[in-house]
């Protein structure tokens, strides 16, 4: 009897290994909490100097934004964390963000996220989950 249950007990762990390999998170896709820190570590400087949209970082406390944003793709990924920044729509009010900007931005990120190596797939699951954020960033 004792038997029988460790075996399945060591079937049930192979079994919930395997299903996790199936179908990793998006955490463990964008490299846990190291992957998420180097991605928003190597987009921060391109938002500073692309000329689109560097106007709005100037004077932003940018480790504030660095720690949020980290905070924020790890949350929206089904990792570990807990965002502790203002919410989305009160923060982006009154910054006049246009469809050209959010885009310059995507495309940032996509440099960054190419620059970590990650497959075309994940980085769309990645932007697939902000985008719904669009709305909040671009307000009329
Ligand atoms: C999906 C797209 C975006 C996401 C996920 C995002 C996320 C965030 C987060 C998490 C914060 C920090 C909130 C806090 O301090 O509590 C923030 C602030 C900010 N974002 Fe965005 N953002 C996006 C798009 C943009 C765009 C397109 C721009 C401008 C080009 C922008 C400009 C800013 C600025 C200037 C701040 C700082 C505001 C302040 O400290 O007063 N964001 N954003």
């Amino acid at each position: 009897m004792k038997l029988i249950s460790s075996v399945l007990l060591v079937a049930a762990a192979l079994a919930s290994q395997a299903a996790r390999a199936a179908d990793p998170t998006l955490f463990d896709q964008l490299g846990g909490k190291p992957g998420i820190v180097k991605i928003v570590d190597t987009l921060l400087p391109k938002l500073q100097s692309d000329p689109r949209i560097r106007a709005s970082f100037d004077g932003i406390d940018m480790h504030n934004l660095s720690l949020r944003l980290k905070e924020q793709i790890c949350v929206v990924a089904n990792g570990p964390c807990t965002y502790r920044g203002k919410d989305m729509k009160l923060i982006h009010d009154g910054l006049h963000i246009t469809d050209a900007h959010f885009n310059a931005l995507v495309e940032d990120l996509q440099d960054a996220m190419d620059e970590s190596g990650l497959s075309p797939a994940v980085q769309n699951r990645l932007l697939a989950r902000l985008a719904p954020m669009h709305r909040d960033v671009v307000q009329p």
